[in-house]
């Protein structure tokens, strides 16, 4: 078994096996070595895996605290008597005190703010739904934000405070504050206290602090790691790295798999990543990640406080931990002789002392200030270094609050509002001596244009609105001469109107969507050229309004009666997966951007040696949602129907189907912009002249692979929905798609390669930048053709819809770097095709939801017979059992300029010598 399928059945497993973990019964025991002896005792002791350590590192004096399960509690108690070494008994059930965090005993004083309170720790959706009330409850100064999406698509949601948002010049350059929590899940007092602040900053009288709140504009995320979070809700009260799935394993002896199931973000920036104090290991809690930066949670909070850096001064970086109350100061990887590689270690030690101060005279808690290597332990590649390192933010620390060990990650409920008061109280002090050592330049408003340029970024990147298309009307137009087709052509060059077709060609519908504000001046130019516009829809929202709706009821089985969002079509997946789990397998294509896992289903009834292999690719211009739902039902009628022939094509063929490669742009066509096409790589943002900066967010995947790239049919500019990317394969999506090509074709004969689009109607057979008599280059053009032709000929017969085939540059236009191509062209597969599905163009990407099921019907019907003729043909061998001793003499084989198919070597040379020829000629 190669290795990307061995993670993928690793992933599979342990996706099964992630059960709640309980802790009935674990103790807690304390372990202080005194000499360097016994802090090898207790590296032994982490060797042997008995128990699970609270911290990463030992050192002489420091307590280290290890968890003991019931079973493994006599080994332990041995090992200690051996080793001769004392340990303390802490807690005595660990799970009781968990559950105490939520539901505590002996409340004194009820606090709360609107839902929220602070008298127990809450879950995400508490804590979100609170945000969007904070928002609601102060609308001129309060305003949520979503940095980024996890790797499991959560939003990583925050809010911004600002008091100046009506004076809108004294604030063009804010000085900026940001607070960062819980980047590690399982230290919960940080969401607790972070949101504290939150509270006090919007409702407290004290001078201080409202001084404190309305100096800054203060950007807050109280959870940036909101996978690990909820998973310490659902599954793991211990969990602390973030749920990525890449690096899954099977962990050594002792250690659950799942621990390899996350990265440590506090692990992951690129500052000296990976050179202490972290582990290359997915099965440990310091593990790194891969490379710097892989993780979607660190990328966003780097990409903001990037922005931010531009749009404001920053001022404050602060990072809750917990526990062992400290304030650390960067760098956390150099020791005392180098701390002055931070720049201005001296003034963030000063500043951190005193409010070590500060803190300790409410309570007496008292806080060690320090460099981490110096008073924890050295540490690379965590978020404050990382800020201070990139942005040189003034002051940027890394805070752990409550206890010094005593519960650690379990702080009592009860010690929430006493940690939140106290660290205020540090907070107020902190910003006195930052004023005092004249960190704060007042005089920042005199801030020059370039800067609305990057807000205009921040805008459009971190809070990109729901795009809406009311009252926006669609003309179609049909031109009668080349002079209306010129006219047309010349109208298309003007963004403000957007042609819902491709082509513009005489006599041929033409439909365009006009904005409100562009109506009359629109209409006017018809008139005045004399041609008439008609109005076919009056309200493009209301296309798209219907699209959505769903049923009414939960739970209804999906019966291709509505559009299904992302979410519902990964949970589909494994649904049927699950229910088919002899034959199906969840298998993961890659992660797209923003971090989501690409999935699809793999079909392999027989398990044989060297099978016949197809693939089908939906999803990947997002607008075109009849394409994810018609790949579904395929999934499905392969899985579920009676039909004797769909049962030959599905159990006679290996099938690795992805219904959305494109996830992220089908998320933000749900819930964003109805009409967005590409991918959302943001790297080649740039303001766009006439259309929505946004539109420069994202690459035309199907520009993108590298097979005669860029040659015809697409754009080097950003702004253009064609833009092919600013080289061959800069994208992980088409990455991701090349790279499962190339290794599913080792295990077997790969004979098919179907992509799903729409619309108008077409079976497209490479190669897209062909035309005329050219076309006859594809290897085995000639027999596609033909393939094609009966298959829709079989089509027609079920609904009467007419299908035209031929390449794309002899009945659409010209175009390259589509996947389809590069699929015939590099990966040599014999049978590819792109499909443009329903319907011509008077719904267009809007298809009503009614039009799902007979659109699917009909292609079904088609595939079944594209596969007879393919194999009637002699591409490969199966017998059809209901007709025994037939030899396929139906379809004389190819009469194309290249090789008779069957011949398999001689097929794959000559496709192999024709795409040299092609690489050589352009
Ligand atoms: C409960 O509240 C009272 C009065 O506010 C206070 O004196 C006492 O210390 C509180 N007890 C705890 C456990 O916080
Ligand atoms: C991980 O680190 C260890 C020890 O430094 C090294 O021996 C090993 O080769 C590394 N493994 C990988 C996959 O980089
Ligand atoms: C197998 O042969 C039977 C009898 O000729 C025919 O009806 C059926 O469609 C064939 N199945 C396939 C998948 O070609």
């Amino acid at each position: 078994m190669n290795s990307i399928n061995l993670v993928f059945l690793l992933t599979i497993l342990s996706f099964a096996s992630a059960v709640k973990v309980n802790y009935d019964g674990y103790k807690l025991y304390k372990i202080s070595p005194k000499d360097d002896s016994e802090v090898q005792v207790l590296a032994k002791l982490q060797e042997a895996r008995i128990g699970e350590f609270w911290e990463d590192g030992f050192r002489v004096d420091r307590d280290s605290k290890v968890m003991i399960s019931p079973q493994k509690h006599e080994r332990f108690i041995e090992f200690l008597r051996t080793e001769n070494i004392e340990a303390s008994l802490l807690l005595d059930d660990v799970q009781r005190t968990i559950d105490k965090q939520r539901n505590p005993e002996n409340i004194n004083a009820s606090s709360s703010y609107l839902s929220y309170d602070w008298t127990a720790y809450h879950d995400l959706d508490t804590l979100y739904n609170w945000l969007d009330e904070l928002e609601a409850n102060h609308p001129n100064v309060v305003k949520t934000v979503v940095m980024g999406q996890s790797v499991e698509g959560r939003d990583i949601k925050g809010i911004v405070i600002n008091y100046h948002n009506d004076n809108a010049e004294s604030d063009s350059h804010p000085l900026i504050g940001m607070l960062e929590g819980t980047l590690h899940s399982r230290e919960w007092i940080s969401v607790a206290t972070v949101t504290w602040i939150i509270k006090e900053f919007l409702t407290s009288e004290d001078p201080e602090i409202r001084h404190l709140a309305e100096t800054f504009e203060w950007h807050i995320f109280p959870v940036v790691n909101p996978d690990g979070y909820v998973y310490t809700f659902t599954d793991n009260r211990m969990w602390r790295k973030n749920r990525s799935p890449e690096n899954i394993k099977t962990c050594a002896e002792g250690v659950d798999d799942d621990m390899s199931h996350g990265v440590d973000l506090n692990r992951n920036f690129e500052v000296e990543w990976m050179v202490i104090g972290a582990s290359n290991d997915s099965c440990t809690n310091t593990y790194a990640g891969p490379i710097p930066f892989s993780e979607p949670e660190s990328r966003a909070i780097a990409q903001y406080v990037r922005r931010l850096d531009q749009i404001g001064t920053m001022i404050y970086y602060i990072a809750f931990h917990s526990y062992t109350q400290l304030i650390l100061v960067p760098y956390s990887h150099v020791y005392i002789e180098n701390a002055w590689q931070s720049r201005n270690y001296a003034d963030m030690y000063e500043i951190a002392i005193k409010s070590a101060d500060a803190i300790a005279k409410r309570y007496g808690t008292q806080y060690r200030v320090g460099l981490s290597a110096n008073v924890m332990y050295p540490m690379s590649g965590g978020s404050f270094d990382w800020v201070k390192y990139d942005v040189n933010v003034p002051i940027s620390y890394l805070i752990e609050l409550r206890d010094l060990g005593e519960y650690g990650f379990l702080l009592p409920a009860d010690q929430i509002i006493p940690t939140a008061l106290e660290t205020m109280d540090g907070l107020i002090e902190m910003d006195k001596n930052t004023k005092a050592l004249n960190y704060r330049v007042e005089e920042v408003y005199a801030m020059i244009l370039k800067e609305i340029i990057f807000l205009v970024v921040l805008v459009a990147a971190v809070n990109a609105e729901y795009v809406s298309y009311k009252d926006h009307k669609v003309y179609k137009i049909v031109p009668k001469n080349e002079n209306e087709v010129q006219i047309l052509l010349d109208l298309r060059k003007q963004p403000q109107y957007y042609f819902w077709n491709d082509i513009v060609s005489l006599y041929s519908d033409v439909k365009i969507m006009v904005a409100p504000k562009n109506q009359e001046e629109f209409e006017n130019y018809f008139k005045s050229v004399n041609i008439p516009a008609e109005v076919v829809f009056n309200d493009v929202q209301k296309l798209i309004d219907d699209q959505v709706k769903r049923p009414v009821s939960r739970n209804v089985v999906y019966d291709w009666t509505y559009y299904l969002t992302l979410d519902e079509i990964n949970a589909w997946l494994s649904r049927i997966v699950e229910e088919h789990s002899d034959v199906a397998t969840l298998v993961n294509l890659g992660t797209s951007v923003e971090g989501r896992t690409i999935w699809g289903v793999k079909i392999d009834y027989k398990k044989e040696e060297n099978p016949v292999i197809g693939m089908i690719e939906g999803g990947i211009h997002s607008r075109e949602w009849i394409s994810p739902a018609t790949v579904t039902y395929i999934i499905n009628e392969f899985l579920t129907s009676t039909d004797e022939n769909v049962r030959f094509m599905a159990e006679n063929i290996v099938w690795h189907i992805f219904p959305v490669v494109n996830p992220d742009g089908y998320y933000y066509t749900f819930n964003n912009n109805r009409m967005w096409r590409k991918n959302r790589g943001k790297d080649n943002f740039t303001p766009c002249a006439t259309v929505a900066d946004d539109i420069s967010n994202g690459i035309d995947l199907n520009r993108n692979f590298g097979f005669v790239w860029m040659l015809t049919g697409a754009s080097q500019n950003p702004c253009d929905e064609t833009y092919a990317g600013p080289i061959e394969f800069s994208e992980p999506e088409s990455q991701a798609i090349a790279g499962y090509v190339l290794n599913i074709k080792n295990q077997g004969r790969m004979i098919y390669y179907f992509a799903f689009h729409s619309y108008s109607q077409m079976v497209l057979v490479p190669y897209s930048h062909l035309s005329g008599y050219d076309v006859i280059q594809a290897p085995n053009y000639a027999d596609m053709y033909e393939i094609a032709i009966r298959g829709m000929d079989k089509l027609k017969a079920k609904h009467n819809t007419d299908y035209q085939v031929g390449t794309s540059g002899d009945i659409l236009y010209e175009v390259s770097g589509s996947s389809f191509d590069w699929v015939k062209g590099v990966a040599e597969i014999p049978i590819v095709y792109l499909f443009e599905l329903r319907d011509v163009g008077e719904f267009g990407f809007l298809l009503p939801a009614e039009r799902i099921i007979p659109n699917n019907e009909e292609i079904m019907a088609g595939l079944l017979e594209m596969e007879r003729v393919t194999r009637n043909m002699g591409y490969y061998n199966i017998q059809n059992e209901s007709e025994p001793d037939i030899i396929p003499t139906t379809v004389e084989p190819s009469t194309s300029t290249t090789a008779a198919p069957g011949s398999g070597m001689k097929t794959v040379f000559s496709v192999f010598l024709i795409a040299l020829c092609l690489f050589v000629t352009l």
